[in-house]
């Protein structure tokens, strides 16, 4: 499917609307005087139901993200073993029509505020699924160096920084787990972030943009390579 060159080009959207976006990735309370129908990012919902969430991702998601979330599909994402918070955050987005993906704003548009929250519990419980295979040894080893201990000479930082040594991620924070992620989305996404002209100082994609910039494409290649296959 065709990509739009910013997963969040929403982010260059009108003040009001970044508002609330920025209070629902501090997880601060809606501003003041938000518009009527309040934050679309913001999630109300009981305690989650995983089974349900099973039941849904069986039904609807599975076609193309794989049992369980263990999309064998390149260029679909895994889903599997991702933390719950950005899940949320990314099916509240879609469902706002604010991350771009025709398939899945249509998708989200039937999810209720509990479904997704049923969802994020269900896939943040799988394993993460088998790497995928890497037919270029060296272009993974580059990339598990960068990814470990990134390259001071260029000003790279590691990516363990954030995403952890295991590169699973940090729920609280909003940072996504990429271990065994699939290798054509992963790389897709490292270019959507590369090539955004700015994230308005949003902090969560904001510090993907920042953390890129020095490297270039063979690096990014490799990083992709790595990510997909972190853990036998
Ligand atoms: C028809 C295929 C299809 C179906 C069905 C589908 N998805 Fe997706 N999903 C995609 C594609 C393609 C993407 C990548 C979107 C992009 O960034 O361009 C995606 C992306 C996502 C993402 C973002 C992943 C990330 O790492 O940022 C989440 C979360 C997600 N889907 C959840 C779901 C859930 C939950 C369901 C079921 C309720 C579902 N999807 C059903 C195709 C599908
Ligand atoms: C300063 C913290 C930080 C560092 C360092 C960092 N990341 Fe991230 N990364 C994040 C956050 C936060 C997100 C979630 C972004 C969002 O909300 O869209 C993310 C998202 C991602 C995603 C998208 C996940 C998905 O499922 O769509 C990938 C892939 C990724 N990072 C790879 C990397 C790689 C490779 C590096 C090293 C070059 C790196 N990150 C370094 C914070 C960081």
């Amino acid at each position: 499917m065709k990509r739009t060159v910013a997963r969040l080009l929403w982010l260059a959207a009108p003040l009001a609307l970044a508002a609330p976006v920025l209070a629902a990735v501090t997880q601060a309370r809606p501003p003041a005087g938000a518009p009527p129908g309040g934050n679309p990012l913001e999630l109300k919902y009981s305690t989650p139901n995983a089974a349900h969430g099973a039941q849904l991702s069986a039904s609807v998601c599975q076609k193309c993200h794989g049992p369980a979330g263990v999309s064998t599909d390149a260029g679909y994402p895994r889903l599997a073993g991702q933390v719950p918070d950005y899940t949320r955050f990314q099916l509240a987005a879609f469902r706002a029509k604010l991350r771009p993906s025709p398939v899945m704003q249509a998708v989200a548009s039937h999810l209720s505020d509990q479904d997704i929250a049923d969802l994020a519990a269900y896939f943040s419980a799988q394993a993460v699924g088998p790497a995928w295979k890497t037919q270029d040894a060296a272009l993974r080893a580059r990339g598990e160096a960068l990814f470990l201990r990134g390259d001071p000479a260029r000003n790279a930082i590691a990516c363990a920084v954030c995403h952890g040594q295991s590169g699973r991620g940090v729920d609280h924070l909003g940072v996504a787990s990429v271990t065994n992620q699939a290798p054509k989305y992963a790389l897709d996404v490292l270019h959507e972030f590369k090539n955004a002209p700015g994230f308005g100082g949003i902090p969560q994609p904001e510090a993907m943009r920042i953390v890129l910039r020095p490297l270039g494409e063979d690096d990014l290649r490799a990083l992709a390579a790595y990510i997909s296959s972190m853990t036998p």
